[in-house]
């Protein structure tokens, strides 16, 4: 009788966490961010949004398009992954289109970098996805430039080495991969770094055992998620849009933020 009773309330149990983990995938997070200490107006905000993985996706372009027109920010950037699979990459071109036409109307640069999972993107297909790619090199916006960092994928990884940038603005490195931060040598002149890629962990276990069967650095030390100081730079990472692998999440919803600077 009792195993009957334990049995029905694992079963009970499962049963929740999964409707939830099904549930979690439609219902995104609008997060605002501040990443610099100095209180008053920001003088640059920027909307982040990453890994769409399109073809696990829940969240519509026009969820973004609605948040772009909501916050008129200086500045839309995509942190990367379109699709984890080349047969649906289309489906993300039409998906990122939808925001660069959005940004157009309203006069906002659309700008971003890649991810591991787009190294088959073509020259052609990452022009149609609009957004004006910044990987291995910068743009300016007031007092801040932006730098952006290839990802090689994650068969034969290799590390790339930020920009030189101007010294007298404040440094943006935008790289899918947070784990850069640990194979850049002199990360003196790094003071933000936006990332995505870990997904919040995207299905939240006890302990993070989650992150065991990752490959990822810094999520085994804790850092998966928002916030953090790493050295001198202050690091935000999004949990992104989409799922990988299963079309669930628990305990990390899909996020697009405003990061104030
Ligand atoms: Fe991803």
């Amino acid at each position: 009788m009792l195993w009957i009773i334990i049995l029905s309330v694992i079963a009970l149990i499962g049963f929740i966490l999964l409707t939830i983990a099904l549930i979690e995938p439609h219902r995104p997070e609008f997060t605002r961010v501040r990443l610099t200490e100095n209180g008053g107006e920001p003088s640059l905000r920027i909307l982040f949004f990453s890994d769409i993985h399109i073809e696990m996706c829940y969240v519509g372009s026009d969820y973004i398009c609605g948040l772009i027109k909501q916050e008129k920010p200086d500045i839309v950037l995509f942190g990367g992954d379109v699709s984890s699979y080349p047969k649906h990459v289309e489906n993300g071109i039409r998906y990122l289109a939808k925001i660069s036409e959005c940004c157009k109307v309203l006069n906002i640069p659309f700008i971003g970098v890649t991810g591991n999972h787009d190294i088959d993107l073509t020259e052609e297909q990452e022009k149609q996805c609009g957004f004006g790619n910044i990987e291995n090199r910068y743009v300016t916006y007031g007092d801040y430039v932006l730098s952006g960092l290839d990802d090689s994928g994650r068969l034969e990884r290799v590390w790339y080495t930020p920009v030189e940038v101007p010294a007298d603005k404040k440094h943006i490195l935008v790289v899918h991969d947070p784990d850069a931060i640990s194979h850049i040598e002199d990360t003196k002149r790094i003071d933000y770094m936006l990332s995505g890629h870990i997904h919040g962990g995207q299905i939240r276990t006890p302990f993070r055992l989650e992150f065991y069967i990752r490959k990822d650095d810094l999520p085994r030390k804790g850092i998966f998620k928002g916030k953090h100081l790493i050295g001198n730079t202050v690091v935000y990472i999004s949990r992104g849009l989409g799922c990988a692998k299963l079309p669930v999440r628990l305990g990390s919803r899909p996020e697009v933020s405003i990061l104030e600077f």
